[in-house]
């Protein structure tokens, strides 16, 4: 059912926070300096510069490294096993290091929180574990760190709640004052059989177009260069709120404000409509690359994924895509050894790669996640099997980039230059309009810059060129 306005959360829930961060940063004895590990997707990144946000108006400031901070907070990602691993591995061995510094506090949060149990396996197992939270009650953070740091005792707060209101108006400290992530919507409806991230995200909320625009506008003002919308399915962003702008019209409203450069992601390709592509094809601020994840090649797997779409209208929208914007860089994720996946249907994703002629590609083994449909499915592929698959697709995209990036040479194109390489002070590096790192001789002074380059050559998954003219 539709809602008749966004959810947001009350803004006086929102001012209280504030008022907590104040009286924690009056708190004489409390930690002085943080560290924010992420791990994830963009949504966690931004999530943590939120954080970032709320440590600095609790009067933190970031630590040289984490062995040095007084406060360190992991934002967890359990989208594969490794991922996961990985974040409790890091966790444990600040066990050690806080044998040595008693006084540090460790917190844990995201998406890895979320899942049924955590809360009180963090509660048995991880004693050094001061607070922990899930992904629906961030904007809590001040309040629970007051609780801990106040009542010495430990805090976990995870809350079952799959429709999570949206929190406007946090602060947030933002890593770079060129490009800035900005949500459009939280959550995921999809259900791909694989996956967690609506176990973890709970159901898509869209945030309101008005503040969208207004946020764009602000950062534009700010000196900002590029956004990056962020949602799981940014193509259904609207859907769940009556009334509210499509996707497609939101875009051409942003491209409206005359920020220098808009970027998306991600775009679910059942949901790719021709309005979208028209907006793609006439805006005058919208980059021509697209990450598209189409997951596989086989009909079978896909339905067995419940991806909604077939091969044949993945291929299909493609072309759609390339008749109107011929230059579209496309980028994807795909999965090997998903359950019972054969020899065959392997070799069909190889053939749709070749097909769809990727600038890049994301590959991953499949991973059994705990309450999702194919972790109960059976015939599960051996390790074996899919390390050998994806050796192969791995080799295969790399053919795939070095041709695709070899058409890019002799081409001009437009960077916004991030920074100097660490080798070498006089080559700068910076992105250009598909996404794609760009190297090129130049000074540090055009940091921050969109300036155009001639391609001249190209790398394993960079391009070299030379600087043509600034171009502000
Ligand atoms: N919402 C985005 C993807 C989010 S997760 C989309 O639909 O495209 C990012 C990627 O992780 C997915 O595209 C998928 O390729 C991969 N992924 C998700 N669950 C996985 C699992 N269980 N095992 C392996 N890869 C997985
Ligand atoms: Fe996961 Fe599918 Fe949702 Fe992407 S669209 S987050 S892969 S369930
Ligand atoms: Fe991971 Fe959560 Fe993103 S599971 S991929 S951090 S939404």
């Amino acid at each position: 059912m539709k809602r008749t306005e966004a959810i947001e959360l009350p803004a006086e829930e929102i001012a209280r926070q504030r008022s907590w961060m104040r009286e924690f940063a009056a708190i004489e004895d409390r930690p002085k300096t943080y560290c924010v590990v992420t791990y994830g997707c963009q949504m966690n990144a931004h999530d943590s510069e939120t954080l970032e946000g709320m440590l600095s108006e609790m009067g933190m400031t970031p630590a040289p490294g984490r062995e040095q901070a007084d406060f360190v907070i992991f934002n967890t990602c359990c989208v594969r096993d490794n991922a996961q691993r990985r974040a409790l591995g890091n966790v444990v061995w600040l066990k050690e290091l806080k044998k040595t510094r008693p006084e540090m506090m460790v917190a844990v949060c995201g998406c890895m929180m979320q899942q049924p149990g955590m809360g009180e396996q963090i509660l048995r197992q991880y004693p050094f574990v001061d607070v922990a939270f899930g992904t629906h009650n961030l904007y809590r953070f001040p309040q629970l760190m007051l609780q801990a740091v106040k009542s010495r005792r430990r805090v976990v707060e995870v809350l079952q709640d799959d429709e999570g209101s949206i929190p406007e108006e946090l602060p947030v400290r933002r890593s770079s004052p060129d490009h800035a992530y900005i949500t459009i919507m939280y959550g995921c409806n999809n259900f791909c059989s694989y996956c967690i991230v609506p176990y973890v995200r709970g159901r898509e909320r869209s945030r309101s177009s008005a503040r969208i625009l207004e946020e764009a506008r602000q950062l534009k003002a700010e000196g900002v260069k590029e956004i990056m919308l962020l949602g799981q399915n940014v193509n259904s962003y609207g859907l769940d709120v009556e009334g509210e702008l499509s996707f497609a019209q939101l875009l051409a409203a942003l491209d409206e404000t005359g920020i220098e450069r808009i970027r998306f992601m991600t775009s679910h390709p059942k949901d790719l409509s021709d309005e979208l592509i028209d907006v793609m094809a006439m805006g005058k601020h919208i980059c021509h690359a697209l990450h598209l994840p189409v997951q596989h090649g086989s009909n079978r797997i896909l339905q067995s994924m419940n991806r909604r779409y077939t091969r044949e209208a993945y291929l299909e929208r493609v072309s759609a895509l390339r008749a109107k914007v011929p230059d579209i860089s496309l980028t994807t994720d795909l999965i090997v050894g998903y359950p019972g996946e054969t020899e065959e249907d392997f070799e069909e994703t190889c053939s749709l790669v070749e097909r769809v002629g990727y600038d890049s590609a994301f590959t991953f083994i499949y991973s059994p996640r705990v309450g999702t449909r194919a972790a109960d499915m059976p015939d599960q592929i051996p390790e074996e099997v899919s390390s050998r698959r994806i050796q192969k697709l791995i080799a295969l995209q790399k053919e795939i980039t070095h041709r695709r990036y070899a058409g890019y040479i002799g081409q001009i194109h437009s960077v916004l230059v991030d920074e100097a390489s660490k080798r070498d002070e006089r080559q700068m590096a910076g992105k250009n309009e598909y996404n794609i790192t760009v190297n090129f001789p130049g000074t540090r002074d055009l940091i921050g810059q969109i300036v155009r380059v001639r391609i001249t050559s190209s790398g394993e998954s960079t391009l070299r060129g030379e600087l043509i003219e600034t171009k502000d």
